[in-house]
């Protein structure tokens, strides 16, 4: 039996939930949690704000624990080991997508949170190739968050092969944003961070951050006009878009990882005329998370964390939710 916290309905408080997982998959693996991250995208499956939610509901999709059990095929992790599993729990393995290493567009692909129990959990399941083992060089405690923020925002990276004299925007200094500004900095960008929060904009000037703006003052995105190669939004809010594309260089690129719900409500124009791009993307593939681990690991990129029990679950996601989370919260054993 697995012990799990799980809200019974929509916006209702996690509760003590037992459940029978069956038998193990023999391309499946069981993970003793010892870790696991609260990502935004917890509270909206919770709120079943996308439409996709099943209750009773575990959430928890940035785990670190050690194998406790393999399946029979299993050949690629071994019992003890430590490992992450993030918001794939799952592929398909055979579509030409996942044939071309792109597995987190899998059409077919499981997430870890939807019809499946997560991580808030003493354990949880997924399918071994989802399972990605964590370099001894990497901090456990603050691991989780890698999993589902840092590859989010590693990811663009490697995507759109973002050189390292760009001038990259990161809008929204949350969880994924404080993770994607140590990452660009150590890939060697100029890095602004766009923050609505008047205290943060210094504290970003320590995450790697050498500028600081106001995401919803528009006389300083005016300011901004023409600078950027790279911005990467991750609110989930509706901002001034347009004010964000007159932000970009020529042949710049509007990257959203944040999951807003709201429509976009572009101009054409500086899109044709600038030749920019808007664009957005999911998490990363397991080959990215891999070489996301190595790259933290030579560059010493730790998500910073604040740690709650896993019984303590309803306090720590009403701290994510007031907004003062510095910078993502962890449950802990
Ligand atoms: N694409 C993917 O695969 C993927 C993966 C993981 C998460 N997500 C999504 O990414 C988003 C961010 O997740 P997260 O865990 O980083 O969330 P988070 O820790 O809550 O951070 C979001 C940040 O957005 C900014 N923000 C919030 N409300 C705002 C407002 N009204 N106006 C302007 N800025 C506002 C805040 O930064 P400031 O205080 O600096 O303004 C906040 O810290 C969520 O939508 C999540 O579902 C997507
Ligand atoms: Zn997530
Ligand atoms: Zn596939």
């Amino acid at each position: 039996m697995i012990n799990a916290y799980a809200a019974l309905e929509p916006g209702s408080e996690l509760r003590p939930f037992v459940y029978d997982p069956g038998p193990l998959g023999a391309d499946h693996v069981e993970i003793d949690v010892q870790h696991c991250g609260i990502c935004h995208s917890d509270l909206s499956m919770l709120n079943n704000d996308w439409g996709i939610s099943q209750f009773p509901l575990v959430p928890g999709h940035e785990v670190v624990g050690t194998i406790a059990a393999v399946g029979a095929d299993v050949t690629n992790l071994k019992l003890g080991q430590t490992v992450g599993l993030g918001w794939h729990s799952g592929y398909c393995m055979q579509c030409g997508t996942c044939m071309a290493g792109d597995h987190n567009l899998c059409a077919q692909s499981q997430a870890t949170i939807v019809g499946r129990h997560g991580g808030f959990a003493d354990k949880v399941r997924a399918a071994a190739t989802s399972v990605i083992a964590l370099p001894d060089a990497i901090d456990t405690a603050s691991a989780g968050p890698l999993f589902c923020g840092g590859i989010t925002v590693f990811n663009p990276l490697v995507q759109f092969d973002i050189s390292p004299t760009a001038k990259v925007g990161v809008i929204g200094i949350g969880g994924l944003g404080h993770m994607a500004l140590a990452f660009l900095n150590a890939w060697g960008c100029e890095v602004t961070a766009f923050s609505s929060t008047a205290a943060k904009r210094q504290e970003v000037l320590k995450l790697g951050a050498q500028h600081t703006l106001d995401s919803r003052d528009p006389s300083a995105l005016e300011a901004a006009a023409g600078r950027f190669d790279l911005i990467l939004s991750t609110v989930n809010v509706k901002l001034d878009w347009n004010a964000y594309l007159a932000t970009l260089k020529p042949k710049g690129r509007l990257h959203f990882v944040g999951a807003s719900l709201d429509p976009l409500d572009l101009q054409v124009f500086p899109i044709l005329s600038g030749q920019r791009s808007v664009s957005g993307s999911p998490v990363g593939s397991p080959a990215t998370i891999e070489r996301m681990l190595e790259f933290a690991a030579r560059h010493q990129i730790k998500p910073v964390t604040e740690h709650f029990r896993f019984d303590q679950v309803n306090e720590a996601i009403a701290r994510l939710k007031s907004g003062q989370a510095r910078y993502r919260i962890v449950l802990s054993r």
